[in-house]
């Protein structure tokens, strides 16, 4: 029986570019779904972008466009970057969308007969000015547990703590500049607290990888809140039914959004989106995610479906972060790379393979390294597979009127045999999401293509009277090797694959290899793919960092991490004295619960060992610190903080988030070595 899949990845949010953590969602995604139809399954990709939320209204507004205007334009660049990045979804749509609206509304009707929905009355922040409830980022002040000023309204960036906006003081709405007040506001809830039991048993039923399961049982261990699907006028978004000036929370109607396009998809071709999204369908649907939005997708979102007479997915993939070089993507080392930025400059064909030799089922955070990516593209893409072809193509052209031999040479059917039985390992690498795995083994095709050549030597035969036969022969293998391999590939690669049917004049399809190719005629070869160059990865870098450059002018602020503040004061030289830096070794690195800035760091400094808390989770996976040296200073009066006692700081420079460098000494230096 032919499988019937749907696939959906994240619902971008439409207020800005796509860029290239994106893409590595989007890409896993587009090679599974191309796989599956490659194998012959039935394989939907539904996918739309997601319009709604405060941070688009604001958007708008400091555009001095309509919400409306601002999602149709960023559609249409995301419709663009899609395209030209060779993705190949069912349908595009948006979650502001007729569809949406309707399905939101019966799933939200259907959970509030059954009970599912309470309403509560809970005090926020309100700018009279403006007329608005305030969302946590939105208000700033003091922090109601250190003091220092300027934090949000959700955490403070100096120590860690986390709170309720309406616990700050002296808060300052970021929207009007004026102090907001208090005031009751009646919020809608789903009572997702009645769910823990059947969540724990549907997290733990191999729908989802184990590491997410178990990062979510933390959650359900502890009890679940019910979540406030609410929000206030003004919002742009849907209104809740008979809740006049109450809205939808964009989490809410942002995943009922895959079932409007699917929806969206099913009107425009005549088919019933309930086909699959019924409770006792047949049809599997996944859902292709970062690991940030895990517990929308498999908690909030599963006992949304259960509740209101729809089906479950049959899995969730989550993948890790994109780093670029080892760290988290910044615009001022340009490589917040977007979408249209890196396709201005290289082929989207070179980060499609990358990304699949990088890719596995885990949940960990996945590097682009720009040395080994040259490297990597060049020599598997460029020195290994196209290669084959071009070796090969130019005797059959000049020598052989374009036609390739009339039988497959006896002898060597064993080994194309043996070739396409790699069919097997591979597919289910694909199927798996094991991409890494899965080109490693094509890759390892390649090389046994290469050395069939290297040691058949066709073009010392074609010197040699009487062997034409053979370099006929030689090469009507090795363009047969060829065509398995870009089969194969043609999920990660889509363009080489259409210049390969284009060239071989044939269709690759997986049943097709089971015959050889031979008494066929193949067109003239053409170079297929460049190399890729160093300078092309500088200049994507360089246009990053231009754009950033360019759009902090216009925003009216300096860069903040390249300008020098003045120095005002200067201190003596006993002064510095007292300050005892010393070489630490971060043995241990370790995230804080309740702390969302915070990692807990345990540094060895020669005789003693030092717990310290540092504000830098924004910039660092833990696991990359273990190891590491680092600069501490270590004479600094221990600070009891709400998690324990740090004693001590670490080193780092940087304006803060993602952009954080913890300093590192050079070789040689050990723990415990005094930095003078
Ligand atoms: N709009 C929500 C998703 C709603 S789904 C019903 C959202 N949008 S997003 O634009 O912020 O992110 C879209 C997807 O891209 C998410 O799965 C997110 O994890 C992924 N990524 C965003 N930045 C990423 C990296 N740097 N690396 C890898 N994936 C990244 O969340
Ligand atoms: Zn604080």
């Amino acid at each position: 029986m032919t499988r019937q899949i749907l696939v959906t990845a994240a619902l971008p949010y439409a207020n800005g570019p796509l860029h290239i953590g994106h893409l590595l969602e989007h890409i896993q995604t587009d090679i599974w779904v191309r796989y599956q139809r490659l194998a012959g399954n039935r394989c939907t990709w539904v996918w739309a972008d997601d319009a709604h939320g405060t941070p688009i209204m604001l958007k708008a507004q400091a555009e001095g466009i309509s919400p409306e205007a601002l999602i149709e334009r960023v559609k249409a660049s995301h419709e663009a970057d899609i395209a030209d990045f060779l993705l190949t979804p069912d349908v595009f749509h948006t979650t502001h969308s007729e569809e949406n609206k309707e399905l939101a509304e019966l799933i939200y009707n259907r959970l509030n007969e059954a009970g599912h929905i309470v309403k509560r009355t809970i005090k926020q922040l309100y700018d009279e000015q403006e007329s608005m409830f305030l969302p946590d980022r939105y208000v700033k002040g003091e922090c109601p547990n250190c003091g220092n000023a300027d934090q949000y309204g959700d955490n403070c960036e100096i120590c860690s703590a986390t709170y309720d906006a309406t616990e700050l003081k002296n808060p300052i709405s970021q929207v009007s500049g004026k102090a907001p007040v208090m005031k009751d506001s009646e919020q809608y809830f789903f009572a997702l607290s009645q769910f823990g039991d059947m969540l724990k048993k549907w997290t733990t039923s191999g729908t989802l990888q184990t590491e997410v399961a178990n990062k979510l049982k933390e959650w359900l261990d502890s009890g679940l809140q019910d979540w406030d699907i609410s929000r206030n006028a003004p919002y742009f978004g849907f209104e809740i039914p008979n809740a006049p000036g109450k809205y939808f929370y964009v989490w809410l109607d942002a995943p009922i959004g895959y079932i409007a396009a699917h929806k969206h998809l099913g009107d425009k071709n005549g088919f019933d989106f309930m086909d699959t999204w019924k409770p006792d369908s047949d049809h599997e649907v996944y859902h292709f995610i970062g690991k940030d939005i895990a517990n929308f997708h498999c908690l909030f979102w599963p006992a949304m479906l259960e509740n209101a007479g729809f089906r479950k997915p049959s899995g969730v993939f989550c993948h890790g972060f994109l780093t670029v070089d080892g760290a988290k993507m910044s615009k001022s080392r340009g490589t917040s790379i977007t979408a249209r930025t890196w396709l201005d400059h290289m082929s989207p064909e070179y980060l499609r393979y990358y990304y699949a030799a990088k890719l596995s089922s885990s949940v960990t955070d996945l590097n682009l390294n720009l040395e080994d990516f040259v490297t990597r593209v060049n020599s598997d893409l460029v020195g290994k597979v196209v290669n084959i072809a071009s070796r090969c193509a130019g005797f059959i052209t000049k020598k052989f009127d374009g036609q390739l031999s009339e039988q497959y040479p006896t002898q060597l059917q064993a080994h194309y045999d043996q070739m396409i039985s790699a069919q097997q390992v591979i597919s289910d690498y694909y199927e798996q999401r094991e991409f890494g795995k899965a080109m490693r083994e094509i890759m390892l095709l390649a090389e046994h293509a290469n050395t069939y050549i290297n040691d058949a030597e066709p073009w010392v035969k074609i010197k040699q009277e009487g062997e034409q036969q053979t370099v006929q022969d030689i090469c009507t293998v090795g363009l047969n090797y060829f065509r398995i391999i870009m089969t194969f590939l043609s999920p990660v690669l889509p363009e080489l694959a259409k210049k390969t049917e284009d060239f071989l004049n044939t269709t690759l399809t997986l049943e097709a290899l089971q015959q050889p190719l031979v008494n066929h005629g193949i067109k003239a070869y053409k170079p297929m793919m460049m190399r890729v160059e160093e300078k092309q990865v500088q200049a994507v870098l360089d246009a990053t960092m231009a754009e950033d450059a360019a759009n902090k002018a216009a925003a009216g602020t300096a860069t903040s991490d390249t300008s020098l503040e003045p120095i005002m004061d200067t201190i003596d030289i006993d002064d510095f004295a007292k300050l005892d830096f010393r070489i630490a070794k971060i043995v241990d690195a370790q995230p804080v619960e309740g702390a969302d800035k915070l990692l807990q760091l345990t540094l060895d400094i020669g005789l003693e060992q030092r717990n310290v808390f540092a504000g830098i989770k924004s910039a660092y996976e833990p696991a990359d610190l273990i190891g590491r040296h680092t600069v501490m200073i270590a004479n600094l009066k221990p600070r009891k903080m709400r998690f324990g006692l740090s004693e001590g700081m670490v080193l780092a420079a940087g304006p803060g988030g993602s952009e954080l460098f913890v300093l590192s000494p050079d070789d040689g230096a050990t723990p415990g070595m005094r930095v003078k």
